[in-house]
């Protein structure tokens, strides 16, 4: 048992983040002002002054008493994590204590004087500039020296964008570009100062209806202000230009570069945007905050072989020594929506619901562009329909980028994907299709959730995020349902109950202000908490009283933004209090614990927060109102047998028929809590499946074993319970349950692995024991439907990574065949990364497995490759240098490939010490905060259950120079190297006795 007591006694880290400076001032920019540094120091503006954040505790955190910046000469072995001891006992001060208050008193109340008898004067390195107000004393210094007229790093209100001109010319052969704005603006308060958003822009030259206007830059919050000689006068209109220029990114935002090698093995190179959340700022002067919504008028300049897109459909053309292409005035929109592109693509596309769907790629993949169109017509006629709101452009382009970052990203107009979600072939599997039909339906989804009607700010990220993710699951479920995606909606609500039960977890809507904290925004909490909650809503309403209330949401708010309240005010309030019920789960974090008691008629229920606890203190009082719905013995496998009870209070009793056998909570596990039925309530259900499972559906299965395993995470149920009702599997053959069970067992098995453990191999044993019949019975050649495709690959992926070795002969000799095929023999979609992983282990398949992964155009497969290429228990091979450099592997695959290699025991410690060694390199190519660093960190990391891990991570992250140690997934890293390390401890004799 380790005294760990981090988690509960240090602030959350989003509280400790919204407590430090918004961005710290750079030295250089720093005014040293006598009065008020603390102000300074957080870069607190005027209207940010809140009195309850004043109290000591805060600046005794900036102080450096959070866990983050606490002595790096702590040891392990001096246990890193003990608690620091208070000294809270009262005794009397002594005659030197005395003297010594006298003295600080004195000093106190002399600097008090000094200060105020001063004339007012700001102190900076070039001495004491005399400046007129108080509030001037805490403006930062820009980058000429003067003070930079705001403090926040929100944008003041009283200037509104109204319209931009914008005029952009990429040049292909330097990698630079230039352009030029006219944004028109609207002041709604006399004032000499316009406050923007600017970041790397070389801005040559601004005038305001055509009088040049001084420029200032502050570098930090990436902002400039145009400053005045006299009042902008309130309701009045002001036209904005700026002339700039700068370099095409390098990295995977803002207006960045990319490349490809077509088929004749020429370089090809093109030019593409990613602005959310905050990178329309690199593009083009502009006011960058979601609720900042305004029209475009978009103009590209470009060479001819080149084609350009943007949000809106071209207009005119006109030819001049380079083509100009300008697109039509745009709805109004957020800044974060706008996109172009210039690149040498093509397309194919089709009308659906009088819009112009087209779909792009490069040249030499405009064959896999089919399923795509497909599934973006299909799915834009359904949204139309379902929302009662018709998509508003003419046109939707959906575009294949060669280097892109994200998944796909949902630009008004012009949708945005890697190749590997937008592409198919004509023999991909069906799990790759799901693939891109689920990530169509996200980003369509969006255009109604984020592009129609817009959060007012990033802290309701979840808004757009958790509506398109919910949105991504149903719509395929109805529109696909040979894609059979209820197995993956089930599997990842799983995973979020498991991500919200740790005490780093937040609010569905959190406050944020940093770039960084804004990245970080995009993780499973908006998503999947976010879909997961929408689930649980819509069932408790009904499907259709959700989708009128959404309706009325998107007509009511439509071009407009909103808030968390905006959502839950539209539903009907009378049958349940949606607001306070939706606030209970999205205003505060974790979900319930529900504990079941029946005695004949009297059920009684109580709820607790379900939080793993590194140490047993931690308190939580939060309720949440919890539609608990239930099916017994008598009828359970129909939604229409399921009852409802709202529990709002701590605990609550009802009444059920006496000869109730069991009772099963959570039908089919669309709510987002866990339940536990105590002994007898396990031992009934647990008897009933045993005897026939197909009483419950098997989400309610898959719920159960779920269930089971985080109660024993919790420790309020042994190991040897799970084991008792997992013996039932035998008879079971649905993929969810199986998967479930297959997923937390290798889970413990992967603990034990990566600690060398001699448990690991008794578990392995378990495992195989359990599923090896249905590992045997796998068909290695045949397609299936989807649900099979992906029972089959989680079982045999299992299987070979254990070295069952009727597993390995089987895929060793698909393998065979498919090089003496030379590659072209074809193996099922779901089978391939089975297969090229045993195959990779030996030098020549290796070999020619990266020939083929250099040649082949299918990403799908190409990813397949790579993540048997990165399996090689060699780690020289492992390509993570290659990724890094971005050569024939490229950056963006990077976090997949630190995903496998951390896999294997022998990768999972180089992964980590690769991540250190090259932090400041991964931290240039993909900013912090993001996506892709939170996976970075969490899959190096996670398995580690070490004192000597969790000090070395600690460590490394907490002498970062960077804003890293800040992130909230540091901390979550950090629980749960913690949490492994305490159930390592409390359930390693209960294995060793069972296994
Ligand atoms: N809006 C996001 C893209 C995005 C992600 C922008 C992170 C900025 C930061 C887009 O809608 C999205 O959610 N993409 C997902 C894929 C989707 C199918 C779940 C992604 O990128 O992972
Ligand atoms: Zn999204």
């Amino acid at each position: 048992m380790i005294e760990n007591s981090m988690f509960e006694e240090e602030p959350d880290v989003l509280d400790l983040a919204k407590e430090t400076p918004a961005y710290p001032l750079d030295p250089d920019d720093m005014v040293y002002e006598p009065r008020s540094s603390r102000l300074l120091v957080r870069g607190l503006g005027e209207n940010d002054m809140d009195e309850e954040e004043e109290d000591y505790e805060s600046s005794a955190r900036l102080l450096g008493m959070s866990f983050m910046n606490r002595s790096s000469s702590l040891r392990p072995s001096a246990s890193p994590y003990a608690r620091q001891e208070q000294s809270s006992s009262c005794t009397m001060p002594s005659n030197r204590t005395l003297l010594l208050g006298v003295f600080v008193l004195v000093v106190v109340a002399s600097v008090a004087m000094v200060i105020y008898f001063l004339p007012k004067c700001t102190l900076t390195k070039e001495g004491c500039h005399t400046v007129n107000t108080s509030m001037e004393l805490i403006y930062p210094r820009a980058t000429n020296g003067e003070l930079f007229p705001w403090t926040s790093l929100r944008l003041p209100v009283y200037v509104q964008p109204v319209h931009y001109d914008l005029l952009i010319h990429p040049n292909l052969t330097t990698m630079t570009f230039q352009g030029t704005v006219s944004i028109t603006i609207d002041v709604l308060n006399d004032t000499k100062n316009v406050i923007l958003h600017s970041s790397g822009l070389q801005i040559t030259n601004v005038t305001v209806q055509d009088k040049e206007v001084k420029k200032l830059e502050y570098q930090p919050w990436q902002q400039i202000a145009l400053k005045f000689p006299e009042d902008l006068k309130k309701g009045q209109t002001y036209v904005l230009t700026m002339e700039y220029s700068a370099n095409l990114s390098n990295s995977y935002s803002g207006f960045y570069n990319s490349s490809y090698v077509d088929k004749g093995g020429n370089k090809r190179v093109l030019a593409a945007t990613q602005f959310e959340p905050l990178a329309a700022r690199k593009a083009f002067p502009c006011f960058d905050e979601p609720a900042l919504k305004a029209t475009f008028l978009i103009k590209i300049k470009r060479e001819t072989g080149y084609i350009s897109l943007s949000n809106m459909p071209k207009v005119l053309l006109t030819v001049l020594n380079a083509v100009l292409d300008e697109f039509e005035k745009s709805v109004r929109m957020s800044t974060y929506l706008v996109a172009f592109i210039v690149a040498n693509f093509t397309q194919i596309n089709q009308i659906a619901s009088d819009t112009l769907v087209s779909v792009y790629a490069v040249p030499d993949k405009v064959d896999q562009l089919d399923y795509a169109l497909g599934c973006a017509v299909k799915l834009l006629k359904f949204y139309n329909t379902l929302f009662g709101i018709k998509f508003p452009l003419k046109k939707l382009d959906l575009v294949a980028i060669p280097d892109f970052l994200a998944g796909a990203m949902e630009n008004w107009g012009l949708i945005t994907f890697r190749e590997r979600t937008l592409l198919v072939g004509n023999h991909s599997s069906l799990m790759d299709k799901q693939v891109v039909a689920s990530v169509i339906a996200h980003e369509l989804a969006h255009q109604w959730f984020g592009n129609l009607v817009t959060m007012k700010w990033w802290n309701d990220l979840w808004l757009n995020e958790g509506f398109a993710t919910y949105m991504e699951y149903t719509s395929v479920e109805k529109v696909f349902p040979e894609l059979e995606i209820g197995n993956d909606f089930l599997s990842m609500r799983f995973k979020s109950l498991a991500e919200d039960s740790l005490n780093s977890s937040r609010p569905i809507s959190t406050e944020v202000a940093t770039p960084e904290q804004v990245e970080e925004m995009f993780d499973s909490v908006s998503y999947e908490k976010g879909a997961s909650t929408l689930l649980m809503l819509s069932s408790t309403l009904t499907e259709e009283k959700f989708y009128k209330g959404v309706s009325e949401y998107l007509e009511k708010y439509r071009n407009m933004n909103t808030d968390n309240e905006d959502l839950w005010n539209s539903f009907p309030q009378e049958e349940y209090n949606v607001v306070d019920m939706m606030n209970t789960w999205t205003l505060q974090k974790g979900f319930p614990l529900v504990t079941v008691n029946r005695t004949g008629a009297q059920v009684s229920v109580s709820q607790e927060h379900f939080l793993l606890k590194v140490n047993k203190t931690a308190k939580s009082s939060d309720l949440w109102h919890i539609p608990l719905t239930y099916v017994n013995d008598s009828c359970s496998t129909s939604p229409n047998c399921t009852q409802l009870f709202l529990l709002k209070d701590k605990t609550a009793t009802f009444k059920v028929p006496k000869n109730v056998k069991w009772m099963k909570f959570n039908f089919r596990n669309n709510g987002f809590y866990i339940v536990n039925y105590g002994e007898e309530g396990w031992r009934a259900l647990i008897e009933a499946v045993k005897e026939n499972h197909e009483v419950l559906t098997p989400e309610d299965r898959a719920s159960l074993i779920n269930n089971l395993f985080a109660l024993s995470r919790l420790g309020k149920l042994s190991f040897k319970q799970v084991m008792n009702l997992l013996v039932y599997l035998e008879h079971e053959n649905h993929t969810a349950p199986l998967t479930e069970a297959l997923y937390q067992l290798d889970r413990i098995y992967r603990l034990l692995d990566k600690r060398q453990d001699l448990l690991a191999s008794s578990m392995k044993n378990y495992i195989l024991n359990l599923f090896v019949d249905k590992m045997n019975s796998q068909s290695w050649e045949q397609d299936l439907p989807l649900s099979k495709q992906e029972l089959r690959s989680a079982l045999l992926e299992v299987a070979c990574r254990y070295g069952q070795k009727n597993c390995t002969d089987r895929a060793e000799h698909v393998f065979l065949q498919w090089v003496a095929s030379n590659g072209t023999e074809r193996i099922p979609g779901d089978l391939m990364k089975v297969v090229f992983s045993v195959g990779a282990q030996s030098n020549a398949g290796w070999e020619m497995l990266l020939q083929t992964y250099t040649h082949s155009i299918v990403d799908a497969d190409r990813r397949k490759m790579l993540a048997a290429l990165a399996s090689s228990q060699d780690v020289r091979k492992v390509l993570l240098q290659e990724s890094l450099q971005g050569s024939y592997v490229k950056t963006q695959e990077l976090p997949l490939i630190l995903h496998t290699v951390c896999r294997n025991f022998a990768g999972h410690l180089y992964a980590w010490d690769f991540v250190k060694e090259n932090w400041g390199k991964i931290t240039q190519k993909f900013p912090i905060g993001s996506f892709a660093i939170q996976d970075i960190i969490m899959s190096t990391t996670s398995y580690f259950s070490t004192e000597r891990l969790l000090w070395e991570v600690e460590n490394f992250f907490r002498s970062r120079r960077d804003k890293s140690s800040k992130m909230r997934c540091v901390h979550e890293a950090m629980e749960t190297i913690a949490l492994n390390i305490q159930w390592m401890d409390s359930n390693l004799e209960t294995l060793r006795k069972n296994l």
